[in-house]
């Protein structure tokens, strides 16, 4: 089926004559990968198909739907939100403008919270922040004896997770609107807690970058100083982790310092930071003493 973000919007006067000649017109205005993936989604063919057949004709709907395609992508729009879909972990998960396109530094983050969870069977998670349910979803797919609990603030964005939850089968995975943890019990529960928040200060130009203008203001920035939701995390995450239980959250190029000494004051312990691909530190952990100050 394919996505609704791929409707034709009008008709062209004329239609391409061939897939091939379509692909060749896009590149002049978009990279040929996404020229590429466009096409496929508008024909609903397979790279495979796409390149044994540049011969193939394209419709007069299908001509208009790429031309519409290719000028938003042109205008900076989001691939995933063309495609309607965008990968990570591995899988193939629905996006849409309701919620953050999942970054590949974010699967860094599922590896670690994978490490933190490795010696505990049957571990609960909270995955605060979801989205399209990128974390929570991936952690579950990885270990099918946990029980994950994922949070979002947007109605729209946890219909998204809704989807993807159904479309990967992942009845691991509970779904909660809430902020935060602010309405769950404050039993300890949980034996990680895992969360890529918004962290873009308000005033931030990247805010109005390119791609990043058109995903959802309320996933990016805090409307403040950028360390907000880490302020609301230290005090709603802690009292909620068993003893020994990790707080590992995504953060900004800047923020690692900031995120560390929250966490300390948090009276969390064996807090350290790990670097993304660019040699950023771009995640900190922290963990509940299981007793004596020790982690
Ligand atoms: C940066 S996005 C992360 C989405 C997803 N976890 C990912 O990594 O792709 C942050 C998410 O936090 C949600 N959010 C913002 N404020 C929140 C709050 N107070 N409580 C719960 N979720 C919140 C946003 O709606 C958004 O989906």
């Amino acid at each position: 089926m394919r996505p609704e973000s791929v409707r034709a919007r009008g008709l062209p006067e004329t239609p391409f004559e061939t897939r091939g000649s379509a692909l060749q017109w896009a590149r002049q205005s978009v990279d040929r990968l996404d020229a590429r993936l466009l096409l496929q989604a508008v024909c609903g063919a397979d790279a495979a198909a796409l390149l044994a057949y540049p011969e193939a004709p394209l419709s007069l709907p299908e001509t208009a739907e790429f031309r519409a395609l290719v000028a938003r992508r042109a205008a900076g729009e989001p691939l995933a939100y063309l495609t309607g879909e965008a990968g990570f972990y591995g899988e193939r998960l629905v996006v849409s403008p309701a919620v953050l396109v999942p970054r590949p530094e974010t699967e860094d983050l599922v590896t670690w919270a994978l490490q933190l969870l490795e010696n505990c069977p049957s571990p609960r998670v909270a995955d605060l922040g979801t989205g399209s349910g990128a974390i929570a979803l991936a952690l579950a797919g990885q270990r099918s004896d946990a029980r994950l609990l994922a949070v979002d603030i947007s109605a729209d964005a946890l219909a998204v997770a809704e989807q993807n939850r159904e479309r990967l089968a992942r009845s691991n995975v509970e779904l909660r609107c809430d902020s935060w943890l602010s309405g769950y019990s404050t039993d300890p529960v949980f034996d990680l807690i895992v969360s890529n928040p918004p962290y873009i200060p308000a005033l931030d130009p990247h805010l109005q970058g390119d791609g990043v203008r058109f995903e959802p203001r309320g996933a990016l920035t805090d409307e403040a100083d950028g360390l907000e939701a880490y302020r609301a995390l230290a005090l709603q995450a802690v009292p909620r982790l068993k003893l020994g239980g990790w707080l590992l959250v995504e953060h900004g190029h800047d923020q690692a310092e900031a995120v560390a000494a929250l966490w300390r004051d948090a009276g969390l312990v064996a807090v350290k930071s790990r670097q993304d691909l660019s040699g950023n530190p771009r995640m900190t952990a922290g963990r509940k003493a299981l007793g004596g100050g020790y982690g």
